[in-house]
């Protein structure tokens, strides 16, 4: 039995014991077990592919494989049978994550090789590899491979997550990388032919404040600015930032190709929320920045290990630029095609203290708009209720000019809450997407987002509006219940 059949057939046994109470209704997730970063984003032939990293035998991580979906609309997805599996001689022990682009009309992955020399030392090497479809679905690994077997000179052993692109008649790739002092970076190469690659130096670098190891790196041009994306290792926390355990965010600058210099800002985390991390973006034909995030953090508590799964993705997001210096980020507008029922109450009303919309409804879009004009409360918000105690608070404190994203008493009893300053003057709107074990907040049409894992174990009462120690002036509370686009695979 090849490698790829024999995940297939351990998926397949997987899904039958996989418990769904917290499975997602509108998310990309594994049909079983583990998943981690999303890999290898790109449209092709007029549709979506979105790969990831995948350890099909267990619910934690292992050997890595890359799974695949795909889609026509960014919403609807189909699982596809398991793109990469590792263990050749150039990917002995993963196939770590990467990236897509289409050449000479066929689907090409670029990814890691990840070798163990010695498990117990943690002593091993990477390398960047391809595999190419003519399909779409099956992936032939190329002869050449490694493309790059090993990383420049001045370089520690982290040499991973190649991200490609092609501009006029070169080929680019940005790799994460540390270098020997383990100094957190991004280096550069091109190829005139996507196959022999030559080092071009460094990209950007910490300046010592900004982590170890720069994972998942993607570099873009946006509205006439460039952006380094990446996934910092080791940045320390500091006030209500850097609050996890790693961090994604970006630098934005200008980019000059003949020097290979790249002259950028400081650093801004992209989410506030607990779950968030190795970022991915595609340019798609309407000529869209598509953002995909893994919706976890490694080492975090993951409870539906329990129930035979782990890790999903978050929904796709558009990036666009503020004034030259911030990225907004916004669900792309096809979330739209999962709208069912539409629900309007409160327009134009004054509250105070609480009004609780009754809904027992788990998968909801909600937009709530308050009029921080008419305002005579410090805090305003919105609490997703359970029929018990729980809860998940999402409030703006006034004086502060912060928005909170509360998941104690939703399944993160312990570091629960996480913090973004948000100035809000005039309104403050919260649209937010609630999935079974998820939240995403977007407010401020994108000025800040917040992005956690929840696990509620009750059923639900509703979404409360509040105030607190005043009222405020409700403009619009807006809610659908979503569809869930996986029902019937359950039976599968
Ligand atoms: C980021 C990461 C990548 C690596 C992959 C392994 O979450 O650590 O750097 O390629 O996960 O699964």
């Amino acid at each position: 039995m090849n490698r790829i059949h024999q995940a297939e057939e351990a998926l397949k046994k997987a899904g039958k014991k996989v418990n769904h109470r917290y499975r997602m209704g509108y998310h990309m997730m594994p049909r079983a077990n583990w998943i981690n970063d999303p890999n290898g984003l790109i449209q092709y032939k007029g549709e979506y592919h979105v790969f990831y990293q995948h350890h099909p035998y267990d619910e934690n991580w292992g050997p890595m494989h890359w799974g695949h979906l795909k889609s026509r609309d960014l919403i609807h997805w189909e699982h596809l049978p398991i793109a990469l599996a590792p263990g050749d001689a150039f990917d002995g022990s993963g196939c770590f994550s990467g990236s897509a682009v289409e050449y000479n009309g066929d689907l090409a992955l670029i990814y890691t090789g990840h070798n163990m020399i010695d498990e117990e030392k943690d002593d091993f090497y990477q390398n960047q590899n391809i595999a190419v479809s003519k399909d779409g679905i099956t992936f032939e690994k190329l002869k050449e491979n490694p493309v790059i077997a090993e990383p420049p000179e001045d370089s520690s052993r982290h040499f991973r997550d190649p991200k490609v692109w092609r501009h006029g008649e070169t080929w680019y790739m940005v790799i994460g990388n540390a270098s020997k002092e383990n100094v957190g970076r991004v280096i550069l190469y091109r190829s005139p032919n996507f196959v022999d690659w030559e080092y071009a130096g460094v990209l950007a670098q910490s300046d010592g404040n900004l982590g170890f190891m720069w994972e998942c790196p993607d570099f873009f041009e946006l509205d006439g600015k460039h952006i380094l994306l990446i996934s910092p290792q080791g940045i320390e926390a500091d006030g209500d930032s850097y609050q996890n355990l790693y961090q994604t965010g970006y630098l934005i600058g200008d980019y000059d190709e003949d020097t290979n210099e790249f002259v950028h800002g400081s650093f801004k985390e992209l989410d506030h929320g607990h779950d968030f991390y190795a970022v991915q973006t595609l340019l798609d034909d309407k000529g869209r920045r598509i953002a995909i995030g893994w919706m976890d953090m490694w080492e975090s508590e993951m409870p539906t290990k329990a129930d035979g799964w782990c890790g999903a993705l978050t929904l796709p997001r558009e990036l666009t630029l503020k004034d030259d210096h911030k990225i907004l980020m916004n669900p792309v507008e096809e979330t739209q095609l999962l709208r069912e029922s539409e629900h309007h109450e409160c327009a134009n009303q004054s509250i105070s203290g609480s009004y609780l919309i009754k809904t027992a409804e788990k998968l909801l879009e909600v937009v709530a708009v308050f009029d921080l004009t008419i305002c005579s409360a410090e805090t305003v918000g919105l609490k997703i209720r359970g029929i018990g105690q729980e809860e998940t608070i999402i409030q703006y404190s006034l004086a502060d000019q912060k928005l909170t994203l509360d998941c104690s008493k939703s399944g993160k009893a312990r570091d629960g809450v996480r913090n973004v300053r948000l100035e809000a003057e005039e309104k403050l709107t919260l649209h937010l997407f609630l999935d079974r074990s998820s939240i995403e907040v977007f407010a401020n049409h994108g000025e800040a987002t917040m992005t956690s894992r929840i696990y509620p174990k009750e059923g639900r009462a509703g979404i409360e509006l509040f105030s607190e120690k005043g009222n405020v002036r409700v403009e619009e509370f807006t809610y659908w219940t979503l569809k869930d686009i996986w029902k019937g695979d359950e039976a599968k």
